[in-house]
């Protein structure tokens, strides 16, 4: 891959800015030496203090960590509190006319939400759920654009101390069906229409479509939040609108004080099986790990005006919009649309309109960006910007230094943040007021977060030689099982042979060089990141193979310069090979099937055909060989395992 080659050159270092250290949270190396020195001598003590510092307890915890049964770790599980109570309460005292959402629609309309009315709103919403009998543990589907009331249905859920489990307006009915059956969902939360890029896309259509498969009696109400007054089919038995049902509610509402270990959200991710997994986070650790990243890695201040700009249907969104912002007391943006909608300079726009000062993206969206205008930036007045982060897939250098230059100004830290859906909040980032920046290097792991580079056996590997990226010690942000699934979660995250199975098995790759910087190098199981989202491979064969003219299918990535990964789908037909425009039609109707079946991201890129696949003689489909071959490479790896060598020749035929 060019971009691992480009990164393991990298020399450049980039120290941190005097103007930007003298103010950071963490502003001298001494101080954070002292938090990883306390957290590996007095690990309980040091997530104790933390966790009594940044968290509002109804009931105060006894007990830190409980290892009686590993890898089910509970954290502070004698505590009670309330995460919305946490996020909104707290600030009414203190900041309650200060802005907490400011929301820009697609067509540049603007409305600014405080922490009082933010609060009314959810506390109304919650009462309105309680309304239709939803209550503590029941799980909850959100469906619905970026918008206030998003924010506002995941913090009411968690006002009761429902789950919710959100799904990204993208994902199509089925995925949404599977998702909704999976979670036994009671109630579905949806708007009529999403706009982005100046279109109207069905969202409610699609709930009533993924309902309609069937297996999904557990849905005893779907709620509709209306964008675009767009007409839509009514359930009468089942449907409400959300604006009549919280017309009579009061806007106070009790929180519903839950144990620390309580869990607060479901949220589906790919793995290298076919099914999407619920990983499934708690209440107290989950919270947590937000609030110190906020205060750590984004060095947070009460000034800011703070835009992540992850949509909500993602973790980022979940932790960096939903949760972290809100905890902290922030100002943030959210926005509607998309990055090249009316034009390519849409980021820049926002940032200048509403001084943002810490604004944190893709490596996907920045690519893009340079492509469509790299001097776009130039034109606006980026001043207000202090702080720039990075997340989702690894940022090659060329970006990196465009981002640091054109966007940042040369005097922006840039935040690369490495973690997972699966840890909740940052793990590896720099604190940007003390640690010199590598370009491509999300640099150190923070406080408390104990992560090395092991072979397969567990064991560490020499500096600079690459392995598997664990951590080595539970933390309070991680997952705490699958949803349904424990088996599946013991065996996918702590393996035996992994520190006894007490080791958090990451899936990525990565090397660590001689300043103990981390460069992630890309997942070691089937699963792909095209534009920084997680997709198996094996999900995208099942919805090809699921096409009625479809015999077998391989899904292998590829390098792309902006998606960071494209997708390369090489397909057996049922019938002979479809040849010329045959073949032409037949890749259009499995990209819209694949589209269809689980989203537009999953679309491969491109298809190729073939007699057979490359295959061992036990019937194992050599990805290692379709990838070689999908980046057009001659192959060079050991053939003589294949038991049908002469497919190479074909398959090669077809990708020119
Ligand atoms: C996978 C997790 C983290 C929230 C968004 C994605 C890749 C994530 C980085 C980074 C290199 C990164 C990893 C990871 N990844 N951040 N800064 N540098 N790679 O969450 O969908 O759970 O995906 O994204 O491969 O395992 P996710």
């Amino acid at each position: 891959m060019p971009i691992i080659e480009s990164v393991l050159n990298e020399t450049r270092v980039f120290p941190p800015n005097k103007e930007f250290s003298e103010h950071a949270n963490i502003s001298n190396i001494a101080e954070y030496r002292a938090l990883c020195m306390q957290a590996q001598e007095d690990y309980l003590g040091f997530w104790e203090k933390q966790a009594r510092e940044h968290i509002l307890w109804h009931k105060p915890f006894t007990r830190v960590l409980d290892e009686a049964n590993p890898p089910f770790f509970k954290w502070f599980d004698d505590g009670e509190l309330n995460i919305s109570f946490n996020c909104l309460d707290r600030h009414l005292t203190t900041q309650p006319d200060k802005t907490a959402i400011i929301f820009e629609s697609d067509d540049g309309q603007v409305i600014h939400s405080t922490y009082r009315d933010l609060h009314q709103r959810v506390c109304q919403f919650a009462n309105a759920l309680k309304s239709l009998n939803i209550c503590k543990g029941n799980r909850v589907v959100i469906y619905m654009p970026m918008c206030i009331e998003a924010v506002v249905a995941m913090q009411a859920c968690a006002r009761i101390g429902a789950i919710h489990s959100v799904v990204f307006g993208g994902f199509s009915a089925k995925s949404l069906h599977e998702r909704i059956k999976d979670a036994g969902a009671v109630a579905v939360i949806t708007a009529d229409e999403q706009v982005r890029g100046g279109r109207n896309n069905p969202l409610k259509a699609t709930v009533d479509e993924a309902i309609a498969r069937g297996g999904t009696e557990s849905v005893k109400s779907v709620i509709i939040y209306k964008r675009t007054g767009a007409n839509i089919s009514i359930e009468a038995t089942r449907d409400v609108w959300w604006h009549e049902i919280i017309q009579n509610e009061n806007t106070v509402c009790e929180p519903e004080w839950v144990n620390a270990e309580h869990t607060l959200f479901t949220l589906y991710t790919s793995g290298s099986t076919g099914k999407p997994k619920g990983v499934q986070h708690s209440s107290a650790g989950y919270l947590l790990g937000t609030i110190i990243s906020m205060h750590w890695v984004f060095d947070y201040k009460s000034t800011d005006i703070f835009w992540c700009t992850a949509d909500i249907g993602w973790v980022t969104g979940h932790s960096y919009v939903t949760y972290g912002p809100l905890a902290v007391g922030a100002t943030q943006i959210i926005f509607e649309g998309t990055p090249t909608y009316p034009d390519a300079g849409r980021f820049w726009e926002i940032i200048q309109k509403h001084k943002v000062t810490t604004f944190y993206t893709a490596p996907t969206a920045i690519r893009s960006l340079i492509k469509l205008g790299p001097d776009l930036p130039e034109k606006y007045d980026l001043s207000s910007l202090r702080l720039l982060g990075s997340v989702g897939e690894p940022i090659n250098p060329e970006a990196w230094i465009w981002y640091y230059n054109k966007v940042g100004r040369a005097h922006c830290p840039i935040v690369d943040t490495w973690w997972q859906t699966e840890t909740g909040s940052h793990m590896i980032a720099p604190l940007p007021g003390i640690v010199p920046l590598k370009p491509g290097s999300c640099t150190l792991p923070l406080p408390g977060i104990f992560a090395a580079i092991v072979d397969e056996t567990g064991h560490d590997v020499e500096t600079g030689e690459g392995g598997f990226l664990v951590i080595k010690r539970p933390f309070p942000s991680q997952v705490r099982t699958l949803w349904g699934n424990p088996e599946r979660f013991k065996e996918t995250y702590f393996p035996i042979e992994m520190g006894h199975g007490r080791y958090y098995l990451s899936g990525d790759s990565a090397n660590c060089d001689q300043d103990g910087y981390f460069w992630i190098m890309g997942r070691i199981d089937d699963v792909l990141n095209v534009s920084g989202h997680r997709l198996g491979t094996m999900e995208i064969e099942s919805a090809l193979v699921a096409h009625p003219l479809v015999a077998e299918a391989a899904v292998v990535g590829k390098p792309h310069e902006i998606k960071g990964e494209s997708i390369i789908a090489f397909v057996v037909m049922k019938d002979q090979c479809p040849q010329g425009t045959a073949a032409i039609q037949i890749v259009n109707e499995l990209r819209n099937w694949v589209a269809k079946e689980i989203g537009p991201i999953a679309k491969p890129d491109e298809v190729r055909f073939g007699d057979n696949l490359p295959k061992t003689r036990s019937g194992k489909i050599m990805r290692r060989l379709l990838r070689t071959l999908a980046k057009g490479e001659e192959i060079t790896q050991d053939t003589s395992t294949l038991e049908n060598p002469a497919i190479l020749d074909q398959l090669q035929q077809a990708i020119k």
